[in-house]
């Protein structure tokens, strides 16, 4: 070999590794900071026992980074905390994978639909391609999107539910004596049965058979177990049983004539379904599904507003003055709401449920890099890595909220120097993936409290503090670890018959 040859090669084999490092290094530099800790004895238990608080943690500890990366056996997952970063992370949807986990978590794991329910579900490619979606899920997520919009497609919906919950609220344990009923339990069998008279109409499996409702409430309880998916059937028999026996009664509620007097979203979500031809235990499986939806949020939402309104006299005052005046008495026995106007009728509560939202809502979609790409000018994200968004990191963060983030203060939202990003506000999830019932249920849960609070006083005695907030992973809101006995008092003059609903003012709100 000639000398020059020799000369070059060398160079070239000095200079590569420098090359390469370098090369590395200025990536590296540009990739958000890896947070400390070991994957086995610090990561893996610290994310088994905190669950999707355990981001949270991590940024307190750090700092609260806009972005951190912890490293699991060389898996790589971002964590967002900055409400401008979790915004563009939702815009460059294109660079990530954002169903293939969602899809199995939840279709799989939690609702154990078979392999022909899952090839219509998910995409073939793996992670899937740009165009994420099956025709199937994107018709389905579009039905959704249109008949879950507040105002008149959920109308009737909406009346039937809230007219059941005040007719149902005063005989299962609101019955006016002194005796305490556990708040969290009444508002399960209460709002369930509400739902399935709203969804299912006459033929309701959920009145056909009561114990379905405590199968529901049992599956949902044992909802991070089903997710690990490590042989449900023999590790949550009990509730494995539960949902199954709301699969059949559902399946069968699809095949033997609920059609008559179904509301509209179930309808129009099972003729996409039949049209794609999912069997009927997959219809089944889809209303357990959508139950999840409507109610593993709505209940603890309504739960938490009613504890923080009643353990806190000044809120309860200035919500219970809105309440009075928002209630229209139209003639003795009957009483309107125009859910139209909440929001400008009764701002404190429409605060207290913002800020209940703030503090306990916990969802946390994971999406997976499916190409290296700069998610900003210096933050590079790596190919494969998976990155989460968890509600909790930016709404529990003091660099969004101020030192007082942890703290329920409905004050905070009439600030009138609040320079609230509204990203730093996501209870619904973002980007194509948002929540499609997000209008709907402001509306259904504010009524909902708006008629308990006009029709009762609430009193929990003994009880300081709202109890303490309890890990689930994949839940949308967290629910307490001890329910609380409440005691509630008919209101004198309220001998009320009927509630009746201001058409045409619900509007997206
Ligand atoms: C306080 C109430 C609610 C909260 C906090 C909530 C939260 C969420 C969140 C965080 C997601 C995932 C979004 C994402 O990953 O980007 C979601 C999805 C979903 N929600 Fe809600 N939700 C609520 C009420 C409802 C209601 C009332 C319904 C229906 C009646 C509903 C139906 C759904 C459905 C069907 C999905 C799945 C969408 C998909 O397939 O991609 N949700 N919700």
């Amino acid at each position: 070999m000639a000398l020059g040859s020799l000369l070059i090669l060398s160079i070239t084999v000095t200079l590569i590794p420098l090359i390469i490092s370098s090369r590395r290094r200025q990536r590296e530099s540009e990739e958000p900071i890896t947070v400390p800790g070991h994957p086995i004895f610090g990561h893996l238990p610290g994310m088994i026992r905190h669950g999707t608080t355990y981001p949270v943690l991590l940024g307190q500890a750090n700092d609260h980074p806009p972005i951190y990366a912890i490293s699991i056996f060389g898996q790589r997952i971002y964590t967002v905390s900055s409400p401008d970063l979790a915004s563009i992370v939702m815009r460059k949807q294109k660079h990530l994978d954002t169903e293939t986990q969602f899809i199995i978590t939840v279709f799989q794991n939690m609702l154990g639909a078979d392999k022909s329910a899952m090839k219509l579900l998910l995409s073939s490619t793996k992670p899937a391609a740009k165009k994420a979606r099956t025709p199937f899920r994107e018709e389905m997520r579009s039905i959704e999107h249109k008949l879950l919009a507040s105002g008149e497609p959920m109308q009737e919906f909406y009346e039937t539910m809230v007219t059941d919950v005040s007719q149902r609220i005063g005989p299962s344990g609101f019955d006016n004596s002194n005796t305490a009923v556990p708040l969290l339990k009444l508002l399960e069998e209460v709002l369930i049965a509400a739902a399935g008279t709203a969804l299912y109409g006459k033929k309701n499996p959920l009145v056909a058979n009561p114990s379905l409702g405590r199968d529901y409430w049992l599956y949902d309880s044992q909802m991070s177990l089903f997710l690990l998916n490590f042989l449900p059937r023999y590790t949550v028999s009990e509730a494995f049983k539960a949902r199954e026996r709301l699969v059949a009664a559902f399946s069968d509620y699809h095949v033997h004539g609920g059609q008559e007097d179904m509301s509209d979203i179930v309808r129009g979500r099972s003729e996409v379904a039949r049209r794609y031809g999912c069997s009927d235990d997959y219809l089944g499986r889809s209303e357990v599904e959508l139950l999840n939806g409507l109610l593993s949020n709505m209940v603890p939402t309504v739960f938490w507003m009613l504890v923080h309104t009643l353990l806190d006299p000044a809120l309860a005052e200035r919500v219970s003055t809105e309440v009075e005046s928002f209630v229209q008495e139209l003639d003795p026995d009957t009483l309107s709401i125009a859910p139209g106007k909440i929001r400008t009728g009764c701002p404190v509560l429409v605060a207290t449920y913002q800020e209940t939202l703030r503090l306990y809502s916990s969802s946390a979609r994971a999406y997976q890099v499916m190409e290296d790409f700069m998610l900003a000018d210096d933050c590079l994200l790596r190919k494969n890595s998976i990155i989460t968004i968890p509600a909790e990191t930016i709404h529990r963060n003091p660099k969004n909220w101020g030192n007082d983030a942890l703290e329920f203060n409905v004050e905070r939202w009439f600030k009138p120097d609040r320079t609230l990003n509204s990203s730093a506000w996501v209870p619904f999830g973002g980007g194509s993936s948002i929540c499609p019932g997000r209008f709907f249920v402001f509306d259904m849960i504010l009524s909902t409290v708006i008629v308990v609070l006009h029709s009762y006083d609430l009193s929990a005695p003994g009880i300081q503090q709202p109890p303490g907030r309890k890990t689930r992973v994949m839940s949308g809101i967290r629910i307490p670890t001890e329910d609380i006995d409440v005691i509630a008092k008919q209101k004198e003059q309220k001998n009320v018959r009927k509630w009746v609903f201001e058409r045409n003012s619900t509007k997206a709100t």
